[in-house]
């Protein structure tokens, strides 16, 4: 049974005796993530998360509520991932970090959701932080729609180049922070091609009216932000990559502005926002500013295909091949 609210905003679908809603605007994207963030807080997963009973207390992701097992994960993810404003040395201060956390005995053996921070392992505990799916497709993304739009590639380098110090070898954070229009493309990058395009997904931890419906305790909601961020009531000439419209715009993914939302908001927002974007800035500038790129063959670059796939996130239907080359003024000797 399915009933739509207003233009297909607000879907309710029952599947046996599961409601599933499905918010596809920003209003309600805004209702379900800040003004009931609280009932809508809790998680749904998949019933095979949960075979694993050490995983509900000791994943971020997958604890159902906001309990102190919970506030604990996420106040190492905090101190770990989302350190904000330059970091001098990134790595070390990740790796004091990870000690910290170490130390601590949080331990669990289990197979590992795309974003999620899990200790594992027995004798030799290992910090996994995924969260590296979401990222490594997005890089993917942009260097496609780079590849694809050479003029947005150079443009890129341009700006890379200008904002590294006379003399530096090397790139560093501090430098690309400087660079807005990269800050733009990894932007619209997001918007064009979210990684999660339904979030992960909540559940109503309390019945709740929303939209005048009511929605009964324990209906899985997801939020499609995929469906907002393509929307053109919320997004001029949507389906193109257009950096541009991140530039002088007051538009951020911070969790304010519900037309933008590829790390959702309120007290399930991702918390690796802050590492995740970084982490897509350095490899990139380095993509961008040593290589030159090419397909094999010698293909056409700008008939990439550009298809997506769905399962639970938004990868390319086909994998990326590139060619890189060292730009010359790069060569030794
Ligand atoms: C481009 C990169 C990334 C994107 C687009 C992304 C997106 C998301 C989204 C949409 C959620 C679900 C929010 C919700 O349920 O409403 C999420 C949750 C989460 N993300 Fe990320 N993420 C990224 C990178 C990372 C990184 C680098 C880390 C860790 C180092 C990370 C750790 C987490 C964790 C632990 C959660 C669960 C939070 C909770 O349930 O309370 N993410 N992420
Ligand atoms: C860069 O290196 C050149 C030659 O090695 C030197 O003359 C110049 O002063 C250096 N510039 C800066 C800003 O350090
Ligand atoms: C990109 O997004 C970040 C985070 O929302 C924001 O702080 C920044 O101003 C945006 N930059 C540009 C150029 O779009």
């Amino acid at each position: 049974m399915i009933h739509l609210h207003g233009p297909h905003l607000l879907i309710i679908i029952r599947l046996g005796s599961q409601l599933v809603v499905v918010a596809s605007s920003p209003a309600i994207a805004m209702e379900i993530l800040k003004t009931h963030d609280k009932i809508f807080s809790g998680r749904n997963l998949p019933y095979r998360c949960f075979q694993i009973i050490e995983m509900k207390q000791s994943s971020l992701t997958m604890s159902s509520q906001c309990n102190d097992a919970r506030k604990f994960l996420r106040a190492i993810g905090h101190n770990f991932i989302s350190v904000s404003g330059v970091v001098k040395d990134g790595f070390l201060e990740q790796k004091k970090c990870l000690k910290k956390v170490i130390n601590h005995k949080v331990s669990v053996r289990a197979r590992i959701f795309p974003y999620d921070i899990v200790v594992f392992g027995d004798g030799n505990r290992e910090l996994l932080i995924a969260g590296t799916d979401s990222t490594i497709i997005t890089i993917v993304w942009l260097m496609a729609e780079l590849i694809k739009n050479l003029d947005i590639f150079l443009r890129l380098r341009e700006e890379i180049g200008q904002a590294i110090k006379p003399n530096s070898t090397s790139l560093d954070e501090s430098i690309l922070s400087r660079c807005e229009y990269f800050q733009a493309c990894i932007n619209e990058t997001l918007r064009l091609h979210i990684p999660g395009p339904f979030l992960v997904p909540h559940q109503a931890l309390e019945n709740c009216i929303l939209n005048n419906y009511l929605i009964p305790k324990d209906s899985i909601v997801l939020v499609n932000a995929w469906a907002i961020h393509l929307d053109p009531n919320n997004w001029e000439d949507a389906a193109s990559f257009k950096p541009d419209r991140f530039l002088d715009s007051k538009i951020d993914f911070l969790g304010s502005c519900f037309e933008f939302i590829p790390f959702s908001s309120g007290r399930r927002m991702c918390p690796g926002f802050h590492m995740g974007f970084r982490n897509i800035l350095l490899v990139v500038a380095s993509l961008v500013y040593y290589f030159d790129w090419s397909l094999p063959g010698g293909e056409d670059l700008r008939n990439l295909d550009m298809t997506d796939k769905f399962c639970t996130t938004l990868k390319r239907e086909k994998p990326l091949y590139l060619v890189p080359r060292l730009r010359e003024r790069f060569h030794v000797g």
